[in-house]
């Protein structure tokens, strides 16, 4: 017996309402799924009040239900039923905790402003690493820079921008280059707006970023419209990135044919396995010649 039902879509605070009462059992909807696994994959302090915040913002409105339910339950018609006035502290409550996060968050946004500030200052240019969650960016950060991030098959393993500095030897100048790669969340279809809110931060170093570097997992079945997924999130920014460069990975994991159609349709994109290790110099170069086109455009 099912005990949950869960819609691929939004629903509103009304749908949910009606659907428990006339099924008798839990609904939830698209958004409460991905703020569940945002919450559970919050690593830094920054990630947990953002997803808090959005948790928040999504409990507000639907308290409502629960409180007229509440309230039938206080008593005769006309009166305040006790279950109304604790709504009303309770939503004070939450409404209050909103205000204090939102403080918090757009603190750090300051803190983050100032150190993308310093960055620039250094005239290190930056990309940043998008693409569909499970694409291997995290991986690929790891194999590029060594660095540490944490990585998991799960959905949406990386919550927290984190940064690390990448030196590649320029093949045409032989000179050393600095480039800062920024790991992004996950993107996903139909992104409910507010969690685009709830995670500007993150997208916020996509929009300042020099130039992109778009991952793409090739061995998925759906990764043609993944791609235009995250075109179409990329092209809804308020700030248009710079240019992009894809990256098709898990090569190790696809067959001949499948790599001929990548090929013939995107004929500039670099094919890598972040796993495997397979094409990361020729993909450094690449990324060198970005920066040097995104810097002189
Ligand atoms: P999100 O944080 O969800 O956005 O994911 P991500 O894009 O950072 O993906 P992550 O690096 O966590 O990798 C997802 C899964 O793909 C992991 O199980 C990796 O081991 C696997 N993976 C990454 N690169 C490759 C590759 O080149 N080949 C194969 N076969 N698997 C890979």
């Amino acid at each position: 017996w099912a005990s949950l039902i869960v819609f691929d879509r939004d629903l509103s605070p009304a749908q949910i309402r009606n659907l428990e009462t006339q099924i008798g059992l839990r609904i939830v909807d698209r958004t409460e799924v991905i703020l569940d696994i945002f919450a559970q994959r919050a690593q830094s302090g920054a990630g947990k009040l953002q997803v808090e915040l959005a948790q928040l913002e999504y409990m507000l409105p639907r308290l409502a239900g629960r409180g007229q339910a509440m309230s039938r339950l206080g008593g005769g018609i006309g009166t305040r039923g006790p279950g109304e006035t604790k709504l009303e502290t309770e939503r004070r409550a939450i409404q209050r905790r909103i205000t204090r996060l939102q403080q918090e968050v757009n603190q750090l946004q300051a803190h983050r402003a100032r150190l993308r500030q310093r960055r620039q200052h250094e005239e290190v240019p930056s990309i940043a690493v998008v693409g569909y969650t499970n694409a291997g960016k995290s991986t690929l950060l790891n194999a590029l820079t060594n660095a540490e991030v944490y990585t998991a098959d799960q959905l949406f393993a990386t919550l927290d921008p984190t940064t690390r500095r990448l030196t590649v030897t320029d093949s045409d100048t032989h000179e050393s280059k600095q480039i800062l790669l920024t790991d992004t969340v996950g993107f996903i279809h139909e992104l409910p707006p507010s969690l685009m809110d709830a995670f500007r931060a993150t997208l916020e170093e996509v929009t300042e970023a020099d130039a992109l570097l778009h991952v793409v997992d090739l061995s998925h079945p759906a990764w043609q419209s993944q791609i235009r997924s995250v075109m179409q999130i990329l092209s809804e920014m308020p700030i248009t990135p710079g240019p992009a460069l894809l990256a098709f990975n898990k090569i190790d994991q696809v067959d001949a044919e499948r790599l001929a159609i990548a090929r013939e349709e995107f004929p500039q994109a670099a094919f890598i396995s972040a796993h495997e290790r397979l094409g990361l110099e020729t993909l450094r170069q690449r990324l060198c010649q970005l920066v040097r086109y995104a810097m002189s455009s």
